[in-house]
């Protein structure tokens, strides 16, 4: 069986790390990547192909920096060609990345069999590019990959059991990941002794999604708040360079320590010894409680809902006084993180071994 991947960003290199990982042990399945080129600094990109040793993809095919419009018209042809050339018999996405849905659109106009893995999600405002992107890739997707009990649910209510498509709940390939990846990053990291944080309390945060980074008053507050609490703790920023340009543009003074983004090894071990995790991110979301500890979300909603309602994530939206008094609360409670939400570290199996049940149905193999 023949089965494209597409990465482009980030938090796809290390879904597609497990992925790859896993479909290694299939003989009967190839693998080609393809790599929009959407992420493309060094240590956006291939420090997470060096680290998690990911194959090298097949095609890189450079489309970044661009308007949403150009960049996803650029992917769609390429990938298009790609897939002409390669008649692959499903094509994967991960996530809700512009890369996302260039790779499943182009695949099924194609009728190639699309999965999605990280189906189901769902944060209900559609001004997020991230929203849009979810919401139609799941609607032309044949296999959905869903991560949580929530993101099921929120298929059936779209009705999705009357669509020709198969809804599967696989777990979370992050969880798969954070687990897989937390002995060899403790013996490969050295961020802890580089920024000299042995034994000292930190608060690990990032920015970078474009509700707030692309509104000056929400950006503005956000740092304000940040500046405040940073009077009483240390913070370490490892800062996307959307935010840094944005920052940079419109002289915006950050009063504590930014440092450059960081490989995947760094953020398990900041993760590991940070005491609260304050972020705008999808990923690192889960990822604080994977490693127990408290989130503090600056955004008005998350489609990672079960983490709000146990108590782990709290969602402090982008006002100074909500976003400070939302830290010092969560800085004082005492949490029970022995809760599954995300599955048995086992996500990526259960994936490869639905589509192949699927491939078999099919005749593909
Ligand atoms: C994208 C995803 C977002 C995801 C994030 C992960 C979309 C619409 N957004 O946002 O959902 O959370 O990736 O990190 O797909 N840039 C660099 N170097 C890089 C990468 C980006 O300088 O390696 C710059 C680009 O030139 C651009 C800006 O950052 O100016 C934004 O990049 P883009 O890929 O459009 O979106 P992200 O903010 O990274
Ligand atoms: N990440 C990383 N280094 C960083 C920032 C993030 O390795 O400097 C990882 C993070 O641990 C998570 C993934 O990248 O697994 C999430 O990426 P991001 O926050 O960019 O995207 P989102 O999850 O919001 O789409």
């Amino acid at each position: 069986m023949k089965l494209v991947t597409v990465v482009g960003a980030r938090p796809q290199f290390i879904k597609a790390a497990m992925i790859s990982r896993e479909i290694a042990k299939y003989p009967e399945i190839e693998e080609i990547i393809i790599h929009t080129g959407q992420h493309f600094d060094k240590n956006m990109s291939d420090i997470f192909f060096e680290e998690m040793k990911i194959p090298l993809p097949h095609y890189n095919l450079k489309i970044n920096s661009m308007n949403h419009g150009a960049m996803m018209g650029k992917m769609l042809e390429c990938i298009e060609d790609i897939l002409l050339y390669e008649k692959p018999d499903f094509l994967m996405v991960y996530g809700d990345t512009n890369s996302t849905l260039a790779g499943a659109l182009a695949a099924k106009k194609l009728h190639i069999g699309v999965i999605h893995v990280e189906a189901g999600l769902r944060s209900f405002n559609m001004r997020m590019p991230e929203e849009i992107n979810r919401v139609l890739t799941d609607r032309i997707s044949d296999i959905l990959c869903c991560p949580t009990k929530k993101s099921v649910e929120n298929l059936k209510n779209e009705g999705f059991e009357n669509l020709q498509c198969q809804v599967v709940k696989t777990g979370d390939v992050m969880q798969d990941a954070a687990w897989f990846y937390q002995d060899i990053s403790g013996m490969k990291s050295q961020i802890i002794c580089q920024l000299t944080l042995e034994n000292k309390n930190f608060i690990l945060c990032t920015i970078h999604r474009a509700e707030n980074t692309d509104d000056l008053s929400r950006l503005s507050s956000i740092i304000s708040a940040l500046n405040e609490i940073a009077k009483e703790v240390d913070i370490i920023l490892p800062l996307h360079p959307r935010t840094v340009k944005i920052l940079e543009k419109n002289n915006l003074q950050i009063e504590f320590r930014v440092i450059p983004p960081v490989g995947y090894f760094d953020m398990i071990e900041l993760l590991r010894k940070t005491t609260l995790v304050l972020t705008d991110s999808g990923g690192l979301q889960k990822e604080a409680f994977f490693f127990a500890k408290p989130c503090v979300t600056l955004r008005d909603e998350t489609e990672w809902t079960e983490l709000v309602e146990c108590g782990f994530n709290r969602l402090a939206g982008t006002e100074k006084n909500k976003i400070i008094e939302s830290y010092r609360e969560m800085r004082k409670v005492k949490l029970n993180f022995n809760v599954n939400l995300y599955g048995n570290g086992d996500a990526a199996k259960n994936i490869i071994e639905t589509i192949l049940s699927v491939s078999d149905k099919l005749k593909l193999k």
